[in-house]
């Protein structure tokens, strides 16, 4: 099991991406605390993970993100359930679609308070449960941003803003604690069949073929929380990459894709674009062809 014994917080995990994720994590053989306002999603999220009947700590606490003191408590919870936290995924998240100057001032500032603030939040709450002794099994922070950035569609402003604005963070956070055990890293997907997206439709089978479902973004997040991602630090991973990536790999010939380096020279001739994209992160690339073995 790739992340037993660990313990892992992720926000946002009622639903959609934290949900299946949290779920990943206790596959994995990951303590997980699951948090999010709705209780019952919540919990829904837990009874999954306990029927995996992998053994794993589930441990709830609603919170609302933008407001420190829930956020604090959840975390005290959670520290008090498993003990110092291996990973923190900061993927809660809100978004709306307005035309920019009709953009109802109060929905604008919610949006930006959700996901920059929650992630500001989310990160002084879990700094001193961080678990920072070790160089060889840092910290992880892993914050899921979005092809927003740097794409930046229309009448998404504040979702943009707010996108753009992590990134930012992340490298500071990352210059920052340089010298403390912690990476910071992130994960950036493309459109997700999940309630942001497509609202109470999320899940009903009827997603258009580019969406992607929310599991297909676990590897991702598990290879960051993994030993293998020891020493990434400040990376950023599109998901759309790594998706058509896959792709190409289930159509290459056997001999040129036992691993990076010898599917990397295929990768540039095939899909030149994507290999400057990700050519520092190979390691990614690794683990994914590890994980379809
Ligand atoms: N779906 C996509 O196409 C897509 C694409 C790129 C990036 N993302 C990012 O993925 C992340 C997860 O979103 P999702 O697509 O999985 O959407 P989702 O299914 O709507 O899930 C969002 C989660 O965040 C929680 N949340 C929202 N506001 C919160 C608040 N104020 N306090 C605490 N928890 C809050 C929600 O729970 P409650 O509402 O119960 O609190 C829910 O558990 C977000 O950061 C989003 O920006 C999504």
């Amino acid at each position: 099991m790739l992340l037993k014994g660990k313990n892992i917080v992720i926000t946002g995990s009622g639903r959609g991406i934290g949900k299946a994720l949290a779920i990943a994590c206790a596959k994995e053989g990951a303590n997980v605390g699951l948090t999010s306002r709705t209780l019952e999603e919540l919990n829904a999220t837990k009874k999954e993970i306990e029927d995996l009947g992998t053994g794993v700590k589930a441990v709830v606490k609603t919170a609302d993100i933008t407001n420190f003191n829930e956020v604090i408590e959840a975390f005290m919870a959670f520290h008090d359930g498993f003990g110092l936290f291996n990973g923190v995924i900061a993927n809660a998240g809100y978004s709306r679609m307005w035309t920019t100057h009709e953009f109802i001032n109060d929905k604008f500032s919610e949006i930006l308070n959700a996901n920059v603030l929650g992630v500001f939040y989310t990160f002084k709450a879990a700094y001193p449960y961080l678990k920072k002794d070790d160089k060889y099994d840092k910290a992880r922070f892993i914050i899921t941003g979005s092809e927003a950035y740097p794409n930046a569609p229309p009448k998404l402003t504040a979702y943009v803003a707010t996108k753009y604005a992590v990134v930012g963070m992340q490298k500071a956070m990352a210059a920052e604690y340089k010298r403390e055990n912690i990476n910071f890293n992130m994960v950036l997907p493309t459109q997700v069949d999940t309630r942001l997206l497509r609202g109470k439709k999320a899940g009903d089978g009827n997603k258009p073929d580019h969406v992607l479902n929310p599991w297909d973004l676990n590897d991702f997040y598990l290879f960051l929380l993994s030993d293998d991602a020891n020493k990434i630090d400040n990376a950023l991973i599109f998901a759309w990459d790594f998706n058509e990536i896959k792709k190409l790999l289930a159509g290459t010939p056997s001999g040129k894709k036992e691993n990076w380096e010898v599917f990397k020279d295929y990768l540039a001739e095939k899909a030149p674009k994507i290999y400057e994209n990700v050519k520092n992160l190979g390691k990614v690339v690794d683990f994914i062809i590890s994980r379809s073995k």
